[in-house]
């Protein structure tokens, strides 16, 4: 694999499953680190919704790959104690595919379809009906002979995840009673995350190795947890019973993310708009064309991080460096020999 391939797969939009299977993933609120707020929130509507013995209200939950929505759901589901059934709104081709899921669940379920906002338009019209009047309309028969019934499902709760809140239709958008942000994790948060998991992996890791893992991981809980599983790797190989800085130094060169989390591809586009386009604004398309990377994973993965950490603004004229950062930043990319 690559250096670019690696990063790629650190921060891809979806995980592969087979990933974390043994590691720990949170069962409870308590389990679930961070995002306080929301965790409030969500806690007391699942519990009236459960003492009522109804569904929960359908809800959207919107953030950047990684902060744990689908735990989220998951953890939901336990509390309510439901069935939860995961889905992934591209790959339902077929209106068939849907209705099927839909006729399967049982009253108060949780049906949670992760990147809805990929979903086929005439799968996301079944959907309308169903959240909204617990029906579905299901063809019998073939040729001439065929005819549409409208048939009643049971109760459910319809969980939807995005990562592009604004690519929701409007007709979906206003079936949803409850919408919610994830934000970023916060650094400490981030590191009690990883100890949490090196605990669980029966890994010893200093608070220190823990905060630096948590620096480095964009804010989120997935590159927390991979930063942390390639520390495993060295550690077990060189025969060390406890992962110090140094330790994690290595890691993160090997994954090539550097001590702020940025990864080659973020230097990339910085090192672009600056040398280019004099620190912009440019537009998605022409910078995406220029790094050679899709234009949803930039806007979904690396620019998140980067405005968040004020290296990049958005205009309505392109995407742009903010004049503050300007100067450190031509220092940094401009005639100083660096190499992304
Ligand atoms: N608040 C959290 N506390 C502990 N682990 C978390 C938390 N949020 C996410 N994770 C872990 O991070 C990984 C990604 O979470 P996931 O729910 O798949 O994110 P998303 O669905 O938003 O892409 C999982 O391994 C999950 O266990
Ligand atoms: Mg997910």
């Amino acid at each position: 694999m690559n250096a670019i391939d690696e990063h790629v797969s650190l921060i891809a939009l979806q995980e592969a499953p087979e990933e974390w299977s043994n590691d720990f993933m949170p069962k409870t609120f308590d389990e679930y680190l961070g995002q306080v707020e929301l965790k409030k929130k969500l806690a007391i509507y699942t519990q009236a919704a459960k003492m009522r013995n109804e569904p929960l209200d359908h809800l959207l939950l919107f953030g950047p790959p990684g902060l744990g929505k689908t735990t989220l759901s998951q953890i939901m589901a336990q509390v309510m104690e439901v069935q939860i059934k995961i889905c992934s709104g591209p790959m339902m081709e077929r209106t068939g595919d849907l209705v099927a899921i839909l006729s399967s669940l049982e009253p108060r379920d949780i049906l949670f379809i992760d990147e809805i906002h990929r979903m086929p338009i005439a799968v996301e019209e079944v959907l309308y009906s169903a959240m909204e009047h617990f029906r579905v309309d299901v063809i019998v028969g073939q040729g001439a002979g065929a005819k549409s019934i409208n048939l009643p499902i049971n109760p459910f709760t319809l969980i939807g995840a995005t990562t592009k809140s604004g690519a929701i239709s409007a007709p979906l958008r206003s079936r949803f009673g409850i919408f919610e942000r994830l934000d970023f994790y916060l650094d400490e948060e981030l590191a009690q995350i990883v100890m949490q998991s090196a605990t669980f992996l029966g890994i010893t890791l200093s608070q220190e190795s823990a905060l630096k893992i948590g620096a480095c991981a964009r804010g989120t809980p997935r590159i927390a947890k991979k930063i942390l599983r390639r520390v495993r790797d060295i550690a077990q190989v060189t025969n060390e019973n406890s992962a110090d800085t140094a330790l994690v130094d290595r890691a993160l060169q090997f994954l090539g993310i550097d001590a702020e989390g940025l990864t080659t591809i973020d230097h990339l586009m910085l090192q672009k708009i600056i040398t280019c386009f004099n620190g912009g604004p440019v537009g998605l398309e022409t910078l995406a064309s220029m790094i050679a990377e899709d234009k949803d994973t930039i806007e979904q993965v690396y620019e998140p991080y980067l405005m968040r950490k004020g290296y990049l603004e958005k205009t309505s004229r392109g995407r742009q460096i903010p004049h503050s950062k300007l100067p450190m930043l031509k220092a940094r990319y401009v005639g100083q020999g660096f190499i992304v």
